[in-house]
């Protein structure tokens, strides 16, 4: 029997009940609905709504239900259309009377506004965690390989000489932006809509600050027909999921290269690698491409929430209930993409040699010879020129830079001295370049120092959430 059943004379068909249903999705929320449930019988009983032994029996009640969907025994009914309905039919089925009146002074749509953002809330908590874990498996990589000159790119052609770990730092401040967006959303969420009832308020004498405080809400929301068609939080979790994905799928594509056989700068470890039915020889970076090829489905998530949001009038609407598999898929997503990652970086072979012969191929000191004659007098442009020319020949002559003798240095200019084969050394090259957030050996240094007061930074973080709303990692099934 529906919970509105007053109103009707017929019982829904079976087919629409089941079209009709969020619980397969929802049902990951109990958790949060139970806790929701709690506090708005607490915050009644405080304000005299609910007798004292009508809030001790629902909060034994709820957390008799809360253990048997934990132990996996809790009977879930056609007729469940969420996890609020059937945790509501449980609990009057349990204790009687008591269970009936929880449902004073709220609705299913301020109670799914709740417990979507208690939930988002904990999912960020849980990808937080997992970004400072990448980043701290980054920057652990970046240490260890600490010297380990490679060739930097532009257009995928050899540009100039940059340390491995340089480049690896790239990405550390890349998640180090993805935490943050992360933050912001979590910031986002945590905003209580409680007690705004179906859309207007409600005539009972609510205390919807305590409620939020109960919950571990910064503060409740202060319209309530935007609190209960508000999404934006997750479409922010959406967006902060999907350029997470982006930088890792970024990452990948270059894991990808560096593994293949013209490459070869890493080898990944057997665990993350897979053979082919075929070809015994194989060893293919399916996981880094599996990442990849995930970003589209994020990317599709955030899409699909942004186009079911447009039209949407106040206050709510049965297309909200759509906003739950997205976000939750994505967050599932880049926390198992993160994972792999760390695991990736954590067991690689770096073949600094290999990496170190390339950085010298490509006249990659063709700038350090220029800036050599600049800093002897020449217009740079100029210099820019005649070694322009200085390649050209060595091109022709099927040569390097590093194979002309100072004689023909001098041809193109007279400025050239002994001392030019200083400039040609891609180890000297990448060391001289110690600008702040250059890839020289003093600046990342300091970027390293950076980075690791960063992760600290980002640690008591994580920590003030956990302490102002203790959270459970939903993401887990
Ligand atoms: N199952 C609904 C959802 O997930 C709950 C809210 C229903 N409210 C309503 N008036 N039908 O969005």
């Amino acid at each position: 029997m529906a919970l509105w059943s007053g109103r009707f004379e017929q019982s829904v068909d079976e087919f629409t009940q089941r079209f009709g249903a969020s619980l397969p999705v929802d049902k990951y929320m109990y958790r949060q609905d139970i806790r929701g449930s709690i506090a708005h019988a607490k915050m009644l009983g405080k304000q005299g709504v609910l007798s004292r032994s009508d809030v001790e029996h629902i909060e034994v009640g709820l957390l008799e239900i809360e253990n048997q969907i934990n132990q996996g025994h809790f009977k879930f009914d056609v007729n469940d259309e969420d996890i609020h309905m059937a945790v509501e039919r449980e609990l009057t089925e349990d204790i009687g009377a008591a269970g009936q009146r929880l449902h004073t002074g709220r609705s299913r749509n301020d109670q799914v506004a709740t417990d979507t953002r208690l939930w988002a809330k904990d999912l960020l908590d849980g990808l937080m965690a997992e970004n400072y874990s990448l980043r701290k498996v980054i920057l652990r990589a970046a240490h260890k390989n600490y010297g380990v000159i490679m060739p930097g790119y532009t257009h995928m052609q050899h540009a100039q000489p940059v340390l491995f770990s340089h480049h690896l730092l790239a990405y550390f401040w890349m998640f180090t932006r993805d935490f943050k967006r992360l933050h912001d959303a979590y910031v986002a969420a945590d905003v209580c809509p409680l007690g705004s009832a179906a859309l207007a308020g409600t005539t009972y004498p609510l205390d919807r600050h305590y409620t939020a405080d109960l919950l571990g809400f910064d503060h409740p929301t202060p319209n309530s027909m935007d609190a209960v068609s508000d999404r934006d939080y997750l479409l922010d979790l959406l967006y902060a999921c999907s350029v997470s994905m982006m930088h890792l799928s970024r990452l990948c594509e270059e894991i990808v290269t560096w593994s293949t056989t013209e490459f070869g700068f890493i080898t990944l470890s057997d665990s993350y690698s897979t053979g082919s039915s075929i070809m015994p020889q194989k060893k293919n970076p399916d996981f880094a491409e599996l990442t990849r090829g995930k970003t589209g489905r994020v990317y599709g998530d955030l899409f699909a929430l942004m186009t079911t949001m447009k039209s949407l009038p106040l206050a709510y609407n049965k297309d909200l209930q759509e906003c739950k598999e997205g976000p939750l898929d994505a967050a599932k997503t880049l926390r198992d993409c993160m994972i792999c990652m760390e695991g990736m970086i954590d067991t690689w072979t770096v073949h600094s040699h290999a990496m170190l012969a390339e950085a010298g191929l490509g006249f990659t000191a063709a700038t350090d010879v220029a800036d050599y004659l600049a800093k002897r007098g020449m217009p740079f442009r100029k210099a820019h020129e005649i070694v322009g020319e200085l390649v050209l020949y060595c091109e022709k002559h099927k040569v390097g830079l590093e194979d002309l003798t100072l004689e023909e240095f001098r041809k193109f200019s007279p400025l050239f001295g002994r001392d030019v084969v200083g400039t040609l050394d891609p180890e000297k090259i990448a060391q001289a370049r110690n600008t702040y957030g250059g890839t020289g050996h003093e600046a990342v240094r300091l970027q390293m120092h950076e980075a690791s007061k960063a992760l600290k930074r980002d640690r008591a973080t994580v920590k003030r959430m956990r302490a102002k709303s203790a959270g459970t990692d939903t993401t887990a099934e």
